[in-house]
Formats: structure tokens, C-alpha cells, sequence
């Protein structure tokens, strides 16, 4: 056995996904025996000598130095998300929009640039047009279809794409393309090979929130992303309770041959000290995002909430496959009601994204979607006002079903010409559809909507 305490105990490499999703990372206590991985309540570590000091903060010994930079309870969990992923090596962050932040410092600093697709989640919209804005990076948008251009005049309106405009949003500044997989709220799955192909003509990373889909659904590195992000608040929790974010490195992405500057993963911080890259290699990005992000800003997740995320993950997939299953129930239930004028839902025939919902997903594209309820705000209010199985609130993604208005309350601050451009309706309606009785959640659905 290993003296690092930051070694797993056994290599699940191999095993299948819902036997890692259990055990991948788990950390039992050797003292007392206790199966379950326990909560590592500290913010720092004793060192076992002055030179043992020395080396942990020198990265010649990888012991523990204080939690705001790692944590045994968050190691649990990132081990277990990297090896769901198929990543190297993850991070856990307070929050999914920590996250994505110290992933995106981690690749471009001020006067840089980040091409994105317009349909993301709107918080994410909302600190790229701000603090990312502040902060010298600027965000540029690709509105056009990514489903493989068939999607002319999509649900949400948008125009039908090419890799053209791909190609004009890119520029010498662009340090990451970033896109969801499962967008949210409306459900405009993304072909991600397709963007990592436009990506990689260009050497650029390709970055994907995989939130909604999460691992279960959809591996974005097995499609050519080198970079998955996660507000894992949501679906690889399943509870709810606690907030946290997760960065993964894919470990394939060629930093050195790119042809744009990544300082943080290749070049020396100082003279005699190794860059990163040539220290770390396949967990280059990670260690760099690590010690020259998180570490810095300082958004560490809690241990207590650590320990939440890793026991949350323990049931992914069980609770995935209700999701799925209810989700498809209640949009092709919906998309029948009269008092409903559309249902964006990429499962469903008749959606611009069908095909590739089939293709990626074997139709069932996540459970968080939008519906369009007739009469417009007033139809909305109605039917959130009488809601009582589906919780009227703010979040995605845990075992209960939630609704949410988002022109009133997560894109009430965008003009409305951008609410429209992004399909934002005024009587649209974002579900994201727990794992309660599917005959309860249509009874619920009905009543509000009669
Ligand atoms: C797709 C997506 N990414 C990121 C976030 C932000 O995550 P958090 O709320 O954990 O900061 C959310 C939150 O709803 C989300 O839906």
C-alpha cells in the first residue's frame, strides 16, 4: 500500500460504469474500518517533517498541503468523475459556475477570446457578458444550427449554421471553444464532434458543460473534447442539498503543438522550474488549472459537500434511467395537450434535432426541456401557480421535478430581442423532470394546465 493518503485504494480501471460510478476513488477508512468513504472535516494537513514541508510545496512529494487546493473527501469525488469521464484528472469546485470559470482562466487571460454556442445556460451567458467582460476576456457567439445543419428556422428560430460561421468567429485571440451538450433550457443538443472537428482544424480545445447529459448519456472526450465541465449541483448529485462544480482533463489535448499560447500548461513560471507540461504531462491542464486557478481565486468545495457529491454519484445511473424515462413520458404527453403550443424536447419526431438525438442519445436527450404554454405569460403564470408535485424553483437536475419561467427570473436581465433569438418565449415553461411517479407528474401537469 501507498503512504500517499491521496492514493485510491484499488484501481477500478476496467470495470464497468456503474460498478465505478460506486466504487471509482473511494477512500475506506483504515483506522476503523468504516466501509463508507469518510468526511475529511479539515482545512489543512500536518507536515511529517520540515524537509516533507518543503517538498509538498515544491510538487516533489504530492502529500497534502491545505483544502482550499485539495481535499480527501473532494478527491474521492474527483477520482470518481475523472474515471467516469474518462478523464486524467478532475477538480471540484464550489459551484458549477466556479467551474467554468477556472477552466476558462486556466486557457485565456485578458485580451483573449472564447468562441461559444449561444444556446448555454443563461448564468453562464450572464458571467461571460460580465465578469468574464471585466476581466479582458471577450465571448463570441455562434448562433447557427450545430446539428448537422438540418434545423433551418429551428424551434427557438434560429438560422441553420455551417462550420463557416464557425470559421469567422475564430480568430488569432480565441483560446477555447465552449458548448453544452444538453443545452439548457430549450434542449438544442449540440453535435460536439462536429465542433470538436472545428476545433481541432484550429488547435483549439474544445470545453463542454455535460451537466445535463452527464456521463451516463454522453462522453464528451470519446467525441473529441479535451475539456468537460459539470455543475454537478445537478444530475451527478441527484439530492438537491448541496452546490459544486467539477473540471476534467481529458489528457489527449496537444498543448505544445496547438500553435496559440497556453502560459499556465507550457511555459516555465520561473528559471529552473519545469512548465506543467513537461512535469505533468497527460494532467498538464488539470495541474495548471489546480494550482495556477482554483488555488489562487480560492472557490474550494467544502469537504461536507464533497462527500455529498461522491455519495450522490453512487446512484447515476439508476436514477438517469427514471429521468430518461419520464422525461420522454411527459414531453410526448405534453406535446398532445391543447393548451401546449410546442415542446422543445429532441426526443420528440418532428424536432429539427431528431435525427441527432437518435444518433447521440437513442432519443431520450437528458430530462430538463422547455414547453410552451398557450396565452403566453399569463398561460405560464397559471399553470407554475398551480403546480404542486413539479416545485416552482431554480434548479435543474435532483430527484424532484422543478419548473421554472425563465423570461421572468434567469433571462429577465437579457434585452428582449435576445430573449426571442434564443427562443426564450413569453409562455415558456423550463422543466426539469424528477423521478417521481410518472402518472403523478402528468396528473400534476394536467390540473395547472386545465
Ligand atoms: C448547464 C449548467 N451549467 C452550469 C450551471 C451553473 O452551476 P451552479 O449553479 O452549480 O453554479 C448550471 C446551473 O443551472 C447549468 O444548468
Amino acid at each position: 500500500m501507498s503512504d500517499d493518503r491521496n492514493d485510491p485504494e484499488y484501481d477500478w480501471d476496467g470495470y464497468g460504469f456503474a460498478t465505478r460510478q460506486v466504487h471509482a476513488g473511494e477512500r475506506e477508512d483504515l483506522t476503523s474500518g468504516a466501509r463508507v468513504s469518510p468526511i475529511a472535516m479539515t482545512a489543512g494537513y500536518r507536515f511529517d517533517s520540515f524537509d516533507d514541508a518543503r517538498s509538498r510545496f515544491s510538487g516533489d512529494a504530492d502529500g497534502l498541503i491545505y483544502s482550499r487546493q485539495r481535499n480527501p473527501s473532494g478527491t474521492v469525488a474527483e477520482r470518481r468523475i475523472a474515471s467516469l469521464e474518462g478523464g486524467t484528472e478532475a477538480i471540484v469546485v464550489s459551484s458549477g459556475q466556479a467551474a467554468i470559470t477556472a477552466a476558462l482562466f486556466a486557457l485565456a487571460q485578458s485580451g483573449d477570446r472564447i468562441v461559444s454556442t449561444a444556446s448555454i445556460y443563461s448564468g453562464t451567458r450572464i458571467l461571460f457578458g460580465r465578469s468574464f467582460r471585466r476581466m479582458g476576456i471577450g465571448v463570441d457567439y455562434v448562433w447557427g444550427d450545430d446539428s448537422g445543419g438540418d434545423s433551418a428556422g429551428g424551434s427557438s428560430g434560429r438560422s441553420s449554421g455551417d462550420d463557416c460561421e464557425w470559421e469567422r468567429m475564430i480568430g488569432p485571440d480565441t483560446k477555447a471553444i465552449f458548448t453544452e451538450t444538453i443545452p439548457n433550457p430549450k434542449n438544442d443538443i449540440v453535435d460536439i464532434a462536429r465542433v470538436a472537428r472545428v476545433a481541432e482544424r484550429h488547435g483549439l480545445p474544445l470545453v463542454v458543460d455535460n451537466t445535463i447529459a452527464t456521463p451516463y448519456l454522453i462522453r464528451p472526450f470519446e467525441h473529441g473534447a479535451a475539456i468537460v465541465v459539470h455543475s454537478s449541483t445537478k444530475f451527478l448529485s441527484g439530492h438537491g442539498a448541496a452546490l459544486s462544480g467539477t473540471i476534467v482533463d481529458g489528457g489527449r489535448f496537444d498543448w505544445a503543438g496547438a500553435g496559440r499560447s497556453y502560459p499556465l500548461i507550457t511555459e516555465a513560471p520561473r528559471a529552473g522550474v519545469l512548465s506543467n507540461l513537461d512535469r505533468y504531462g497527460p494532467t498538464a491542464y488539470a495541474r495548471a488549472a489546480r494550482e495556477g486557478v482554483v488555488n489562487d481565486i480560492g472557490p474550494a468545495l467544502s469537504p461536507f459537500n464533497a462527500f455529498l457529491l461522491h455519495q450522490g454519484i453512487e446512484t447515476l445511473t439508476v436514477r438517469m434511467k427514471e429521468h430518461l424515462a419520464n422525461a420522454a413520458h411527459v414531453a410526448e404527453w405534453l406535446a398532445g395537450h391543447p393548451k401546449v403550443e410546442s415542446v422543445d424536447y429532441a426526443g420528440l419526431p418532428g424536432n429539427p434535432r431528431f435525427e441527432l438525438a437518435q444518433r447521440l442519445y437513442g432519443g431520450r436527450t437528458g430530462s430538463v426541456f422547455a414547453v410552451t404554454i398557450a396565452g403566453g405569460e399569463a398561460g405560464a403564470r397559471r399553470f407554475l401557480n398551480r403546480l404542486r408535485v413539479f416545485s416552482h424553483m431554480t434548479n435543474i437536475g435532483d430527484v424532484r421535478s422543478m419548473a421554472l419561467h425563465p423570461a421572468t427570473t434567469t433571462h429577465a436581465s437579457f434585452t428582449p430581442e435576445l430573449r426571442s433569438r434564443l427562443g426564450i418565449a413569453p409562455g415558456l415553461v423550463r422543466l426539469s423532470v424528477g423521478v417521481e411517479d410518472p402518472g403523478d407528474l402528468l396528473a400534476d401537469l394536467d390540473r395547472a394546465l386545465s
